[in-house]
């Protein structure tokens, strides 16, 4: 028997055994199976011999379900190394993705709450989902699916925590310890969405990202406030800051690992972080106004993001830029009718102070490029319109250069960050002309909000492939997905996408 310990993220171990599954000691052993569920797959069907066939004779029947996310939990006597065994249903063969095992690993993890200790998972090689990618889909699942927003409760009922996940098979340590890894950031970006807009200032923002980036090498973080803001002419940003008490900053990371070919590309990141948005002026209604903390879920996920590239060592160079302030009512607020002047020396009339997002992006997108970054990716809740479109599960992407943008589709659906591609056109320009200024930050029309948002980013986007993803539906959840996103609140989504797409920029095959 081989047994490996890989680097825990804190409070999770996670482990390696090949051994036969019924040998684990564990407080359960989790064993995929299938709908319908009479046919059991090979590592359930090993696990049903020990037990003299009482799976069997629960799946004929129908109570032990193969549907997706569907649990059943066994106590045992002794016939196994573990205490219990959890069936957990992957759907129909044909349908089990990564996204199917994510979905049944949370199940088991959101099961094993009640009692803690170790999981096991049997990984299946019969399974339609090469070994590797079941290892890192189960650790995603657990780690995301275990995850508890509640932390601002003073107790937290009978929850026990999962100390250790044993992946059962052969080979898997590289994918499990890159999956925890990148799990650990996607639920510190929702930390941080889920960080109450009083806590989470565009300070506390800026003090996190540089506690962060403390233990990771070759990672600098600088923070630029008001009066640098006001020296670099980003007119555009600094109105929306206006308003709070709270004054803004620019986040700037720089990741520079030795390696890096100095001609080679630089990855730039740009985060929109309105850590909380009123609307201003133009005043949002009261109802869900409290999502609106959200609202610098597309920052956290770069900032979380800039942590995983520089904890994974990836040989690339990459500049993160995360414009975080407060969209708030006050004495000093940005009005419509304004006319400001952005860093590129475009001038915007503001029709609605609601569209606060692309103005911060606009100059964050402009000192990005002048910072150096030959390829960029923006992340943002831009619109409200591309939630109703496109609902909590894909995000819109909208991209200036073809390669790049199937770079970014491709690391979405590795990722599991689903994105699908929606058009840039010159003709929708027309939408934010200005009869005063040289466009408009919105448009009186209801049409097409999402495009022309990105129309609007794109004449700041300067020269070379710049991608726009808008997250407004899947970076903060109203209610759960149903799947291993089983909580409202701050997904974390971006995160495992802007792994992929630097570990693609940098050169490197897919995982
Ligand atoms: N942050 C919102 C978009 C949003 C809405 C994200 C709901 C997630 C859920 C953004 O700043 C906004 O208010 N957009 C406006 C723009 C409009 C005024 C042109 C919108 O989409 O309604
Ligand atoms: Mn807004
Ligand atoms: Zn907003």
């Amino acid at each position: 028997m081989k047994s490996s310990r890989l680097p825990s993220p804190p409070g999770l171990g996670i482990d390696v055994q090949t051994t036969a599954p019924g040998n684990v000691e564990a407080e359960v052993l989790a064993v995929p199976v299938l709908a319908p569920s009479d046919e059991l797959p090979q590592a359930a069907a090993g696990i049903d011999r020990d037990l003299g066939g009482r799976l069997q004779r629960l799946a004929a029947p129908g109570e032990l379900s193969g549907d997706r996310g569907s649990t059943l939990l066994l106590h045992l006597n002794g016939e196994l190394g573990s205490e219990r065994v959890a069936t957990a249903g992957l759907g129909p063969r044909e349908g089990v993705d990564a996204d199917a095992v994510r979905t049944a690993a949370a199940a088991v993890a959101r099961d094993a709450t009640r009692f803690g200790g170790t999981v096991a998972w049997a990984i299946d090689e019969t399974l339609p989902l090469a070994p590797a990618e079941q290892a890192r889909a189960v650790v995603e699942g657990v780690l995301l699916g275990a995850y508890n927003p509640g932390r601002w409760r003073s107790a937290n009922g009978a929850r026990r925590e999962i100390e250790r996940l044993l992946l059962v098979g052969e080979d898997l340590e590289d994918a499990a310890r890159r999956a925890a890894t990148v799990s650990e950031w996607v639920n510190c970006a929702r930390d941080l969405a889920n960080a109450p807009p009083n806590v989470l200032t565009p300070e506390e923002l800026a003090r996190r990202a540089e506690e962060l980036s403390g233990d990771l090498e070759h990672l600098e973080v600088e923070a630029l406030g008001p009066e640098q803001l006001e020296e670099l002419r980003m007119g555009a940003f600094a109105a929306v800051a206006r308003g709070s008490h709270n004054p803004a900053r620019l986040i700037v990371m720089r990741y520079t690992p030795p390696g890096a070919a100095d001609g080679g590309p630089r990855l730039g990141l740009v985060g929109k972080a309105i850590t909380f948005d009123s609307g201003g002026i133009s005043i949002k209604p009261a109802s869900k106004m409290q999502d609106m903390k959200g609202d610098m879920a597309g920052g956290a996920a770069v900032v979380a993001g800039m942590g995983a590239i520089a904890a994974l060592g990836l040989p690339l160079r990459a500049i993160a830029v995360v414009a975080a302030c407060e969209n708030l009512v006050g004495g000093d607020s940005y009005r419509p009718g304004d006319i400001l002047t952005a860093a590129n020396g475009k001038t915007i009339e503001i029709t609605n102070t609601d569209a606060e997002g692309r103005l911060v992006l606009a100059d964050a997108l402009w000192y990005a490029r002048r910072e150096g970054a030959t390829h960029l990716l923006d992340l943002a809740t831009l619109t409200g319109a591309m939630e109703l479109a496109l609902g909590d599960l894909y995000a819109g992407l909208f991209a200036n250069d073809d390669a790049w943008r199937a770079d970014v589709l491709a690391a979405a659906e590795r990722s599991g960050d689903h994105a699908w591609p929606f058009p840039l056109h010159a003709r929708y320009r027309r939408y934010v002309d200005s009869t005063y200024a040289d466009l408009k930050n919105s448009s009186e029309l209801r049409q097409g909000s999402p495009v022309l948002a990105a129309e609007f980013l794109h004449e700041f986007a300067g020269d070379g492939p710049w991608a726009h993803i808008d997250m407004a539906g899947p970076g903060f959840l109203e209610r759960s997905r149903g799947d291993y996103l089983s909580q409202p609140g701050g997904t974390g989504y971006g995160v495992r996408l802007i792994v992929e797409l630097a570990q693609g920029l940098a050169g490197g095959t897919a995982r």
